[in-house]
Formats: C-alpha cells, structure tokens, sequence
C-alpha cells in the first residue's frame, strides 16, 4: 500500500482518460472545439451530434439527427400516467429521475452495440425533455401537448411546456444554456455514471444515477438555489447587507465556486453578457442590480467567481420558468455528455474500484448478543 495516494474529494486527481472535454483553468473545449465557438456558432443539436458521435455533423447528418430525435420524441402514455400519480409537491428533479428510470421499461432501442447506445441517449434526450415538459405543464393543470414538428429541441421543451410556439430569444437563450451545460469532463454526475458503465451495467441506470448525482446544490441543485438566493431581495441594497453577512456566517453563497475553475467560468462569462441584454429587453435591471450587488464583493472581497449556475438560474427566471424547472433543464443539456462518456467508458473499460483509507475501530472481537 505505499504506492496510494490519498486526496479528500479526489481533488487534482486523474481518475482516467476522456476524448469528449478538455476542462483547463484557461479553456473549456468539447472534443477539440471551444466553447465559445460552439456557444456563438452551433445549436445545441449540433453540439449533441459533436459529443454523442465524436464529430459535427454535416447538414445531412444533423437532418438525419433532428429526424431521429423527432421519431423518438413522443412519451410512452404509461410514463405521463406514471407521472400523474407523484404528487405535486414532489421536486421536479425527484420526478425526472423516477420517470427516466420508469420510461427504460419501455426504451425502443433494442441492443447494446455503441450505435444502440448512441440510438438511446438521443432517445434519452427526447424523455428527459418530454418528462419536464409533460411535468410542467401537469403541475400547471393542463394536459401534456404532443410535440411540433419542426422545432429545435430547446422550442420543442418551451412548446411542449407553455403550449404556444416559444419567442425566439427565449429559445436562443434556453439553446444557448444546453450548449453551455452539455459536457464538463469528470464532474461528479459523469463520475458516477462512468462508474455505472464500468460494472458494465446499462445506460438507462447510468443517466438515473446522473440525475441523482447532479441535484445537490453543490452541483446542479446550484441553479435553484441560486435563484431561490436571489429571489429574497427586493432591492440590490438588501442583497449587500445580505452578503456582507453572508461572509461573517462563513455561509456558502450558492452559484460560486469551481473545483477546477479558480480564476473564473467561462461558461458564466458567455452567459452573463446574454444575461445582461435580456434583463435590459425585458424592463428587468433591477434584477442584474442584486445580481451584481452579490457578486461584486464575492469577486473583489473573497475572489471566488461565478460558475455557470450563477447567471444560469437568472435567466431562467427572466425567461418565466419556474425555479423547480432549473436543474430539470440541465439535465435535458447533460444527459448528451453523460451518455458520449458512458459509451466510452464502456469501449474501454476497466472498472473503476478505487480503495478508501480505514480509520474505524482497531481489531476487536464479538461479545455473545446476552453479554453486551
Ligand atoms: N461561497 C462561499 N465560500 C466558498 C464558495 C462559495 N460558493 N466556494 C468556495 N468557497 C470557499 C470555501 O469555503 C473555502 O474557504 P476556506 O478555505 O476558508 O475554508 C474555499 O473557498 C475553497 O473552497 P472549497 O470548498 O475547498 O472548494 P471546492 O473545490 O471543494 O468546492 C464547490 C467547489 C463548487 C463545491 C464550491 O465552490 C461550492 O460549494 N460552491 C457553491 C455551490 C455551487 O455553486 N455549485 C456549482 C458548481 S459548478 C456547476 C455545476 O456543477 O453545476
């Protein structure tokens, strides 16, 4: 055992290889590409064809992708009935992963070849939207709304939701976001899933296991809380004298912080900008006022940055989604670059059993039952 190495939270460690991101302190590249480059010059569709088959597609293979997914979009009727017996206070993200897991009983994809797993984590994508979309619009008191030929996944989530075809800076933005939260190495939830890929178990548990890993909020549980932090200011005043305590409590301040990033997201810097216009569109400053009264003094006083989740939760809520909606949607954008790792894990596979350090009793032996 003199070889092992010890590191809390696998900080700074490499648990493995990955073609699919390269995640650095001064760049964010999905197989090769920045970015910001796919951020201003691809749809999310394109950036799902890039992770789940290694390329971007050329328009006739991203028509054959929009295909594909159309035929796979509609929800088996046993799953919008499953979801109608959760009761309504359930979070949406707790519905997600019992859907997903309950919608495997009825995966159309037969086989496990990598091409049936690329066949099913675009099937994958079409439940995770269907699932929040059918949810939303439940929780609203309306019947689900069968989905709209035509429309990009991002439109198709809104229109399915809202039950109207969605403005176009709400599906530029809801787009732009899915790009953004597509892909992000070995995060905690991809972890878990190439975990789940290495016992050689199957992809559907795999995707299960992602969304359970990335709801807390110090993952993608961020993007809510986020909101819900922001939500208790009527005024960017309230929210300094919050911060200001915030800092004496030694409180974590949701939608800061990066295990890997120190100096700064890229993803948030991309989002901001955005976020900044729309808040402008919409009559909506006083929002980017606390938004700013926040981050100001977590930058200048504490250099801690915003991560993507930190402007993330924001737009959301200028778009009008609900904050149960947020992490949901993150999950619609993640299960691409979960799935294009589950496929590579399981390529290549070595299971992955790391060991743990024993610090519990010394050895001791056991008193009959009438003797303790
Ligand atoms: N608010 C206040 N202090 C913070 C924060 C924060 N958000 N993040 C880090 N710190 C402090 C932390 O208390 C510690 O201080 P000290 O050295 O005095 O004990 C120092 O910065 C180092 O932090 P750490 O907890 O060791 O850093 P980490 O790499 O373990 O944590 C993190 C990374 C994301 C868990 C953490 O920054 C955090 O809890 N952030 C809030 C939750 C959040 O926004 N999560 C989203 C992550 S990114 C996108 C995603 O996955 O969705």
């Amino acid at each position: 055992m003199t070889d092992t190495i010890f590191k809390p939270g696998l900080e700074g460690v490499i648990a493995g290889e990955t073609t699919v991101a390269a995640v650095e302190q001064s760049s964010l590249a999905y197989r090769g590409y920045n970015i910001s480059d796919l951020a201003q010059n691809t749809t999310f569709e394109e950036v799902a064809h890039l992770l789940l088959y290694n390329e971007l597609p050329t328009s006739a293979q991203l028509a054959e992708f929009q295909t594909v997914l159309a035929q796979l979009r509609p929800l088996p009727a046993e799953v919008i009935q499953m979801i109608r017996l959760i009761p309504t206070e359930v979070p949406m993200m707790d519905v997600l992963r019992s859907a997903v897991s309950f919608a495997g009983h009825f995966d159309p994809v037969k086989g496990d070849s990598p091409d049936d797993l690329r066949r099913r984590a675009v099937w994958l994508m079409a439940v995770c939207a269907g699932v929040v979309s059918a949810r939303y619009r439940l929780l609203s008191k309306k019947e689900p709304v069968d989905p709209k030929p035509g429309l990009s996944h991002a439109a198709q989530i809104l229109y399915q939701a809202l039950g109207e075809v969605p403005d176009e800076t709400s599906v530029r933005l809801l787009d732009l976001t899915l790009t953004l939260y597509a892909e992000h190495e070995y995060n905690a939830s991809t972890f878990a899933c190439r975990i789940v890929a290495s016992t050689m178990s199957d992809l559907v548990s795999g995707i299960v296991t992602g969304i359970g890993t990335l709801k807390g909020p110090l993952h993608g549980g961020a993007n809510e809380a986020a909101m819900a932090m922001l939500k208790q200011f009527d005024s960017a005043e309230e929210a300094s004298e919050w911060i200001q305590n915030a800092f004496e409590k030694k409180q974590k301040v949701m939608g800061f912080g990066h295990r890997v990033y120190k100096n700064g997201d890229h993803r948030a810097h991309i989002l901001e900008d955005e976020l900044r216009n729309l808040a402008e569109q919409k009559g909506q400053q006083k929002w980017m006022a606390i938004y700013d009264a926040i981050k100001e003094p977590m930058v200048t006083q504490k250099k801690i940055f915003p991560n993507v989740d930190y402007p993330c939760g924001l737009t959301y809520y200028l778009l009008g989604l609900p904050i149960d909606m947020y992490t949901p949607l993150f999950v619609c954008s993640r299960v691409t670059g979960w799935s294009a790792h589950f496929i590579e894990q399981a390529e290549n596979n070595r299971l992955i059993r790391p060991l743990s350090r024993y610090v519990g009793s010394s050895a001791r032996e056991v008193v009959p039952v009438d003797k303790r």
